[in-house]
């Protein structure tokens, strides 16, 4: 079996079957010029080819099981487009960022996180009336309702915000059955505003939770980020003070976080959302597959393995050499990626952050020394230059989490407050496609062939 692509000028010989095109409609690229021959078993298939708007390129293959009865096998998705979208942009060989077409640079430095949520959501940038309208909707949802909140009481004191998290979103398809149905754009609408709204109060109580602190209400006077961070460290006895460098840094970082197209947990909340399960329950599931530590997760395991670090002396070199032993209960996280293979253009913002943050605040942390010596030591290293291994954004985001006081637990729960604008966004596109389908992969079964029933008396 062969597969080329070549120009359209081919004329296809008498043995060849031309597939159609996935007839996905206006959303699903353009048709380019020319196709991809498969050839199977001396049966030779042509296959469209589709180019997106920053040439790149697919060969459309919706057709291929009806035409050749095979179907193709990629563990991991690591060569399967799932979906056309015109949200998020990458290209991970120059290390491009832009969201809705603006680069990630941009955006950091003029907008705050509302706003790049506004873009993502609905498409554009928001004039000053929408903004403040979506600003204002926002603010009118913070709260969550007044029962849920006893369900703080029943998880056990250190289970992980994470644990906490999802299940409080998935739980507000309980309380909120007025804004579930999918198909209404009223109540698709006022479910996307309650859960931008609520998820930085669920995301300070899961936190308030775990120290054993009274939750605090949100404060719809302050910002979004002002207004978590008064949750998360506000005492119902003092007056918390709220650093505007603070919520600079956490702004960046939502923004650095908000979309990363089909990533593992986007791709769970188009795919579970596929179903035409509700939003709640689709982001409840982008929240789970979030948390892994190679996902999500890893900025909590970065600044574990940072900390190890410094403990064990901070010799960075040893570590290098772990990594490259490829042992499998240790790989330098924060370290790789699936797309990069340059450096991470949010790693870059989150470095100089980072660096600005700690000398404003006359801080010191060896744990931002190591992580930049490791760095170095890495990228000067054969291993790592071999297979384009650079610092991802779990890499330094940790140290500035650590110098705002929100504990390494809370890390991929910020992480998932950054990036709901964009499964928002992804599961809304989807459900707009008219090339909507439930997500449904096949399989190649490598299991036994038929066999004989044996009664339990006869099993040894
Ligand atoms: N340390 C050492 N070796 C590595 C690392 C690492 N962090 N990452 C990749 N490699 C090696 C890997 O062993 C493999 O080597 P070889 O070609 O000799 O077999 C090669 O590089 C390719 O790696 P891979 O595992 O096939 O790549 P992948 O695309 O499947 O995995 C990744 C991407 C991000 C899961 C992986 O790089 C990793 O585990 N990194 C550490 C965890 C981490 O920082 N995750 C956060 C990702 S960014 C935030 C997000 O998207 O959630």
């Amino acid at each position: 079996m062969s597969a080329t692509t070549k120009n359209a000028t081919t004329t296809p010989s008498p043995a060849t079957a031309r597939a159609p095109s996935g007839g996905a409609g206006p959303f699903a690229g353009t048709r380019a010029d020319g196709c991809a021959q498969l050839q199977i078993n001396g049966q030779l298939y042509e296959l469209p080819l589709l180019v997106g708007s920053e040439n790149e390129h697919a060969i459309d293959i919706s057709k291929l099981r009806a035409i050749t009865g095979a179907i193709t096998l990629d563990e991991g998705y690591v060569n399967t487009g799932s979906t056309t979208s015109a949200i998020t942009f990458l290209d991970g060989e120059k290390g491009i960022l832009r969201y809705r077409g603006y680069p990630i640079e941009v955006l950091a430095e003029k907008c705050d996180f509302v706003e790049v949520s506004y873009l993502l959501i609905y498409g554009k940038l928001p004039t000053s009336d929408e903004l403040d309208a979506f600003r204002k909707s926002l603010s009118h949802h913070t709260m969550i309702h007044e029962d849920m909140r006893s369900f703080y009481g029943g998880f056990p004191r250190d289970a992980h915000p994470m644990a906490t998290l999802g299940s409080v979103v998935g739980a507000l398809s309980t309380f909120y059955q007025d804004s579930l149905d999918v198909h209404d754009p009223r109540q698709v609408e006022v479910s996307v505003h309650r859960l931008m709204a609520k998820l930085p109060t669920i995301a300070a109580y899961s936190y308030k939770k775990s120290i054993g602190q009274p939750l605090i209400y949100p404060r719809n006077d302050l910002s979004y980020c002002e207004n978590f961070l008064q949750m998360m460290f506000a005492v119902p006895c003092e007056e918390y003070h709220i650093d505007p460098d603070f919520t600079d840094a956490l702004d960046m970082l939502l923004i650095v976080h908000a979309d990363h197209e089909q990533n593992c947990s986007t791709s769970t909340v188009r795919m579970v959302g596929s179903s035409d399960a509700n939003l709640f329950a689709s982001i409840s599931a982008g929240i789970s597959a979030l948390w892994g530590p190679l996902h999500g997760g890893a900025n909590q395991a970065c600044v574990e393995m940072l900390e190890r670090m410094v403990a064990d002396g901070g010799n960075v070199k040893k570590y290098v050499e772990l990594a490259k032993k490829k042992d499998p209960s240790f790989r330098l996280m924060g370290f790789g990626h699936r797309v990069y293979k340059n450096y991470d253009p949010r790693a870059r913002l989150i470095k100089t952050t980072c660096d600005q943050l700690l000398a404003k605040l006359s801080l010191r942390d060896p744990m931002f020394d190591i992580a930049q010596q490791l760095e170095e030591v890495a990228l000067a290293d054969e291993y790592f230059i071999e297979r384009k291994l650079y610092p991802n954004v779990d890499f330094y985001s940790g140290v500035i989490y650590r110098a705002m006081g929100i504990p390494v637990q809370m890390f991929p729960v910020l992480f998932a407050m950054g990036r709901l604008p964009g499964w928002i966004a992804h599961w809304d596109e989807m459900h707009h496609s008219p090339a909507k389908k439930i997500c449904r992969p096949r399989q190649i079964y490598t299991g036994e062939t038929l066999r004989a029933f044996e009664p339990i008396i006869k099993r040894s």
